[in-house]
């Protein structure tokens, strides 16, 4: 997904949600159950190198996007508001596959500063040996539309993923797609 392939239709929303068992930092936060299987996986491995991982935003629907990228317009206009926030049925979000994971204690949550975290450094690392993408690197915005987000990972497969990984990061170029800098 990107600001050139939404989801059809717009309000299209995953049949098999359901609430990954790993902390969290606030109840009730879904994601497809493959997805969220490969949740588990990365916050074990994590935690079992000593690194406490936070979900911090999973799942979230059409109306819920519609207000988060409302309040982000609101907040900073509509120019700046599409570099760091889809519009509803644009954002991976809406697919269940996607979630914004943050350091336990906090630091630098949803921030550009999470990306020089400890926690946010064995993201960058690690991610994709559990098959997620970090899915708007730095130096991509061109491509993906947004801009860095250390924080917001996308699940691939632990195969896509690493040849994510081996084409140079950026999904848009790995999988041959067009870039989509704009609506
Ligand atoms: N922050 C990402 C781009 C989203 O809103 O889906
Ligand atoms: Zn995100």
């Amino acid at each position: 997904m990107n600001k050139q392939n939404p989801l059809q239709p717009l309000d299209w929303a995953p049949e098999d949600l359901r609430v990954p068992e790993v902390p969290s930092s606030k109840g009730g936060m879904e994601l497809r159950d493959e997805a969220a299987r490969a949740a588990e996986d990365l916050a074990a491995a994590a935690a079992d190198d000593g690194v406490s991982l936070n979900l911090v935003s999973a799942y979230r629907s059409y109306p819920y996007q519609q207000q988060t990228y409302a309040g982000w317009v609101d907040r900073y206009g509509q120019a700046e508001a599409d570099r760091i926030s889809a519009r509803p049925g644009y954002s991976e979000h809406q697919t269940g596959l996607a979630m914004d994971v943050g350091a336990a204690d906090g630091t630098c949550n949803l921030e550009q500063c999470f990306g020089d975290t400890p926690e946010g450094q064995w993201v960058a690392e690690h991610a994709a040996d559990h098959g997620w993408i970090v899915r708007y690197p730095a130096g991509a915005e061109d491509t993906t539309g947004y801009s860095p987000e250390p924080w917001h990972l996308r699940y691939v497969g632990t195969q896509a993923a690493a040849d994510v990984v081996r084409q140079g990061g950026v999904l848009e170029t790995a999988w041959g797609f067009d870039p989509a800098p704009s609506y």
